[in-house]
């Protein structure tokens, strides 16, 4: 089965700000890599090579990131820099779609500018801005079980009591297999309102059929098209799974978690890690 990517980058990075001003907040590099390349490598990793990304204004920088960039492959290539020059032109030979959301109206909206380049296939929406570390691809993971049930899935991550208000929130049944059937949604409820601390983590899998739930959602929370909203209304007609990411995930649009984010990979990487660790054995803590 062929399934598509969509990675909606339009929103802006408000808890990143300055540096978000006029940066996207898919560019902010974790080591030196942005975000973005991240994701991507994702989707390849998966299997996924047709991918739509819905920009906005501010976003041209991620176009650029993906472009040819003759000069400097030249230059890398006169001072014999091989190694890198290779994983620069595989970052360029990335075929990537853009289309734009002119106006900002929610994750919801942003998911429909993907209909005609979805073209009836099944679909993995994924927000780019967060990094998701696992020993499985958990978008092939979300593949598989797609392959196995046919119903439009959503992963998900328990959060502390009081974050619950940050994310859309679960209301669902265990039904086996790691998989849970979904009642009901809630964007960003409110702690003594929400049903689980069942938080969707921004990485859904759907088929055609949501497009016109989207498109009789009414605005929302924050007064966008929710596709929270978009998801209740499916749930009329068609069950929706929802699965537990198991792993760590990174939401680099946060600065906390894109601090650690950086720290974490650094030691994990040979020509950084002993630098780092003695920097961070020596620090002091007063
Ligand atoms: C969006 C969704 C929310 C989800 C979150 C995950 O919210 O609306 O349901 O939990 O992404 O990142 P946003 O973070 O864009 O406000």
């Amino acid at each position: 089965m062929k399934f598509k990517g969509v990675i909606p980058v339009a929103g802006f990075g408000t808890r990143f700000l300055p540096i978000t001003k006029a940066q996207p907040k898919e560019m902010l590099p974790v080591i030196d890599k942005p975000v973005i390349q991240y994701v991507i490598e994702e989707f390849l990793g998966a299997g996924i090579d047709d991918i739509l990304l819905i920009t906005g204004r501010e976003k041209r920088a991620l176009e650029d990131h993906f472009d040819t960039s003759i000069g400097l492959e030249m230059l890398l290539k006169e001072k014999g820099k091989e190694k890198v020059l290779e994983e620069i032109n595989q970052i360029s030979n990335t075929r990537l779609f853009y289309v734009r959301q002119k106006e900002r109206k929610g994750l919801g909206d942003a998911i429909l500018h993907a209909e005609n380049f979805v073209d009836n296939a099944p679909f993995i929406a994924r927000v780019g801005d967060t990094i998701l570390a696992s020993q499985k691809n958990p978008l092939k993971e979300l593949m598989k079980i797609y392959e196995k049930h046919k119903k439009p899935l959503i992963l998900f991550e328990r959060v502390r009591g009081k974050d619950v208000e940050k994310y859309g929130i679960i209301d669902g049944e265990k039904i086996g297999g790691g998989l849970y059937k979904i009642n009901s949604l809630a964007e960003k409820p409110k702690p003594e309102e929400a049903k689980s601390n069942m938080a969707i983590i921004g990485v859904y899998l759907f088929d055609s059929r949501i497009f016109d739930c989207i498109r009789k959602t009414k605005a929302g929370v924050g007064g966008e098209i929710q596709i929270t909203d978009a998801i209740n209304l499916l749930l009329e007609d068609e069950d929706v799974y929802a699965c537990e990411f198991a792993g760590k995930r990174y939401d680099i649009g946060d600065p906390y978690s894109w601090l650690t984010a950086n720290i974490e990979f650094a030691l994990k990487r040979d020509d950084l890690k002993e630098d780092v660790s003695r920097f961070l054995k020596g620090l002091d803590m007063n």
